[in-house]
């Protein structure tokens, strides 16, 4: 054949992706020249000594020792699919989002994984589960990364780090893995309250879920949508799995971990591949976007707090479907990146200070794990929209861009030399007024009711529920070492409720103190008890 037209990426026009990958009829080197043997190598006679200059032996062997990269360096272990996502339309009264149009269909990509554990760990651990959504929209990706509790430990991402530091293995001894009992996680937790009601929930059925299609999700942070007049909501965004929400008793959790330790991954992708496909329903709890960005006394951008569904019902938006497994685990699911930065028009962030961490540490993170600045160009990472930035060169850059000014305005490229101002249209940030205040390093005061939602959440479970949380506490408490730390995590336990308290410290063989002040009256919630129950269908 003669020499191919190049598309822009570099690309021969017309040769499928999977011919460069791998295909034909005979093995070759990995710029094609043809192989007869790839079983021996080059030798002076059959006994050797193997000679230096065996190029393919060392491009075998040369590739082969760099084909790790990195593990994600938290949710290092996870599962996906891919799927579709079909609006309602339910939402345009409050969002101009073009994925959010009535009918719209939207080819999405959802990772599961656990938080703590490294990429080998096992699935029905004790934990946190990842709940991340690629929507590949019109007007560019939207990720939705979220997780399986609504809640977060800190309330600022200053602190991602130390939580993180504690709950990984014990840097002496790299253990445990993948599970939160041990010293660090409960010193950690008993000295930082803001973490109890997060605690709470891993310690609860929810911390073991009995499969990923019986998981919510939630976006946890408040988000700000924007209609085509520019009027502003703000919302919550949760994940109703149609299956209900199921979660395995303790017992089942630690046969299966040792019986089959990918049990979820496995459920997941047997599900996709017999046909019977998840589905999620997506829903979001509206609340006026007034100055205060408070509802019904709840500070909005405390994320270790929720808003009860009977004051803000959840509101179905849109149908997700997973119908999809993925063809290779390295390419999609390994080098997949999620970013609370990936927005679209319609749909802008909030001052949560959890989120303006994460709206920095995902990028950043992205750059060591995928090697450079041009992992976008990734199969799994590419707009579905045309793409056309001034981002130029860089590690593994595989474009071949045309022209010769990526810089605006300018007058070579037969852009308008002229043009120096803003375009209509694209995505425009909410012009949220910045209040005049001083430059402090310290949390509001609405921020600092650690104990009334863990009671509220503890209030709601059933009397078996209870059992399994005063039992978790019980186990993982009962591998801590320093009796200090779980004399310190009883009084935490106290603030919640003194039954829990008291079971625990009797399962500890402890004194269960008082609470140091009277506990607050709360009404508990129907909707935060959901086990077992399927979300009703519309
Ligand atoms: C990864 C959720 C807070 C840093 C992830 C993933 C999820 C997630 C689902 C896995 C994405 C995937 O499947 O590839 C959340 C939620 C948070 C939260 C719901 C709180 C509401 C934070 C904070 C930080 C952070 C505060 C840092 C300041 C990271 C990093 C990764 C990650 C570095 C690895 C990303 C990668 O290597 O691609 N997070 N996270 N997260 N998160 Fe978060």
């Amino acid at each position: 054949r003669g020499p191919e037209p190049f598309t822009p990426t570099g690309r021969p026009e017309g040769v499928p992706q999977e011919a460069l990958a791998q295909g034909g009829a005979y093995l070759t080197t990995a710029l094609g020249t043809r192989l007869p043997d790839s079983d021996h190598s080059l030798k002076a006679g059959p006994r050797g000594p193997v000679l230096l200059r065996d190029h393919h032996l060392r491009e075998k062997i040369t590739h082969f020792d760099h084909e790790r990269i990195p593990e994600r360096v938290v949710h290092a272990r996870g599962a996906a699919a891919h799927g579709i996502f079909r609006s309602y339309g339910t939402a345009t009264t409050v969002t101009k989002a073009a994925f959010l149009a009535e009918g719209a269909e939207t080819p999405v990509f959802v990772r599961f994984s656990t938080v703590l554990g490294s990429r080998g760990s096992a699935d029905t651990v004790r934990d946190t589960r990842g709940f991340a959504t690629k929507f590949y929209t019109s007007e560019g990706v939207f990720d939705l990364v979220g997780n399986n509790i609504p809640v977060f430990f800190i309330q600022d991402a200053i602190k991602f780090p130390d939580i993180i530091h504690a709950g990984k293995p014990h840097p002496d001894r790299e253990i445990p893995q993948a599970q939160s009992a041990h010293d660090t996680f409960w010193d950690f937790v008993s000295l930082h309250t803001e973490a109890t009601h997060h605690t709470l929930w891993n310690m609860s059925d929810r911390g073991i879920p009995r499969s990923f299609r019986t998981m919510e999700g939630f976006g946890v942070h408040t988000f700000r949508l924007v209609d085509a007049a520019g009027a502003t909501t703000l919302v919550k965004f949760h994940w109703k799995p149609k299956a209900g929400v199921h979660s395995l008793v303790w017992e089942e959790a630690q046969l299966i971990n040792g019986m089959d330790p990918d049990f979820h991954r496995r459920d997941l992708a047997d599900a996709i591949e017999a046909g019977a496909f998840p589905q999620w329903e997506l829903g979001i709890q509206a609340f006026p976007d007034t100055p205060e960005q408070m509802f019904e006394g709840i500070d909005l951008l405390d994320p270790t707090k929720i808003v009860p569904e009977e004051l803000a019902p959840v509101q179905p938006i849109g149908l997700l479907t997973l119908n999809a497994n993925p063809s290779n685990f390295f390419a999609e699911t390994e080098q997949v990146a999620f970013h609370v930065g990936h927005l679209v028009p319609g749909i802008d962030v909030t001052d949560d200070p959890l989120l303006a961490g994460r709206l920095f540490s995902y990028l950043d993170t992205q750059i060591t794990r995928l090697g450079g600045p041009n992992f976008t160009q990734l199969p799994i990472n590419r707009s579905h929209a045309v793409v056309n930035d001034m981002l130029r060169d860089g590690m593994h850059q595989t474009a071949v861009h045309s022209g010769a000014a990526p810089y605006k305005p300018n007058s070579l490229d037969g852009g308008c030399p002229f043009f120096a101002g803003q375009q209509e249209g694209g995505y425009v940030e909410v012009p949220v007024e910045v209040a005049s205040a001083p430059r402090v390093r310290e949390a509001p005061a609405t921020f600092a009711d650690h104990f009334s939602q863990p009671r509220l959440f503890w209030l709601s479970l059933s009397p078996v529920e209870r059992e399994h949380v005063i039992a978790a506490y019980t186990f993982e408490l009962g591998k801590v070492y320093e009796q200090a730390i779980k004399e310190r995590t009883l009084q935490v336990l106290a603030e919640i409720d003194p039954v829990l308290c008291e079971q625990v410290a009797a399962g500890l063989g402890l004194p269960a103190p008082k609470a140091a002040e009277p506990l607050p009256s709360v009404t508990p919630s129907p909707a935060l008890s959901q086990v077992g129950k399927a979300w009703p269908t519309t």
